[in-house]
């Protein structure tokens, strides 16, 4: 048994949070090798990279489900417990959906106090509390690293899907969190992030991206989807080929976290973010952007926020709303849909 005292989350895994993801392209690699399944209730599956399945019960009423689980990124155990939840619910927020159901999975290596994996349970139960969603249940494995996160289940009404595809020329791009998380984990790891850093990259890893849906359904939405570990230019890539469109992102517009420029220019960037860049190659264009902020660009996110394609005058309505909801300084209009050029994302 490792002593309590002794005991870092952070240092008992090799990368942490979305970081761990694998590489987008390796992945779609093995996914090709999967045989084709045709349901014709099966409304969103695997072909297009989407934030959850989705199944079609009735005519009013879809099931959203989704899975997603990390390594830790953070050593308090309860707020990792939060940061995992408000990830994994995140994707159903994504497609437009209200959680409903949760199950932990759960890694845990037996040399340490079973008192540490209480806290993270205990963390990501009070996020599915806040969500309005209830636990259910979970699984559980003997493992070196630690790891922990859940598969939500959550309802929608069919018509009302959110996909990653349906991004329109004349649209406006909606950010609604700060990018930085693994830059600013990076950070945090080497020992170099400020207090306040700190406390920003925690406030917006452990924040539900509920109010940011509540907001949105109001309006109609052409696309969503949340940029988690395979960054910005990677999660509007997906958007832009599901759509076959060009997004134009101005990089001067984009909410960043506190000190994270800074962190990047000092070089302190996750491996994912060169896998994410490796992916994107010529897709994504840089005309001409500073080094620093296209790995800002690439930087998995933990727990990020939502990416929205609306009209223009939605766009406003949006950023009124969440500015009356004092999100204001979290979220911005980011860049605009075009048709499709060579390109399918260009940066600015
Ligand atoms: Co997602
Ligand atoms: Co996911």
């Amino acid at each position: 048994m490792i002593p309590d005292e002794e005991v870092r989350l952070t240092d008992m895994v090799h990368t942490a949070g979305c970081a761990a993801k694998l590489g987008p392209g390796m992945l779609a690699e093995v996914l090709k090798t999967l045989p084709r399944f045709a349901d014709e209730n099966l409304l969103v599956g695997i072909e297009t990279s989407d934030d959850g399945a989705i199944y079609r019960v009735s005519e009013d009423l879809a099931l959203i489900q989704t899975l997603d689980f990390f390594p830790p990124m953070m050593d308090d155990p309860y707020l990792f417990g939060q940061v995992a939840a408000a990830n994994a619910l995140s994707d159903v927020y994504a497609c437009g959906g209200e959680p409903k159901t949760a199950l932990n999975i759960v890694a845990w290596p037996n040399c340490v106090n079973p008192r540490f994996l209480g806290e993270i349970l205990r963390g990501g139960a009070d996020k599915v509390k806040e969500a309005g969603a209830v636990l259910a249940g979970g699984h559980s494995i003997q493992d070196d690293e630690p790891k922990y996160g859940l598969s939500v289940t959550g309802f929608v009404h069919p018509d009302k899907i959110w996909k990653n595809c349906g991004a329109r020329p004349g649209d406006r791009l909606l950010l609604t969190k700060p990018l930085g998380t693994g830059i600013v984990n990076t950070a945090v790891k080497a020992g170099l992030a400020s207090d306040e850093a700190k406390r920003e990259v925690v406030r917006l890893m452990t924040m539900l991206n509920r109010k940011a849906k509540q907001i949105a359904e109001t309006r109609a939405i052409h696309s969503c989807t949340d940029v988690t570990g395979f960054g910005l230019a990677c999660h509007a890539l997906e958007m832009a080929r599901g759509s076959d469109v060009t997004l134009r992102i101005q990089t001067a517009k984009l909410p960043v976290q506190e000190m994270a420029p800074e962190y990047a220019r000092m070089g302190l960037i996750p491996e994912g973010a060169y896998r994410n860049r490796a992916f994107a190659g010529a897709e994504v264009s840089w005309e001409p952007v500073a080094e620093y902020w296209q790995d800002l660009c690439f930087d998995p996110q933990t727990s990020g926020g939502l990416l929205f394609s609306v009209s223009a005058a939605d766009a406003d309505a949006m950023m009124e709303a969440f500015e009356n909801a004092g999100m204001g300084r979290d979220c911005a209009v980011i860049g605009a849909v075009e048709t499709r050029q060579e390109a399918f994302v260009c940066f600015e």
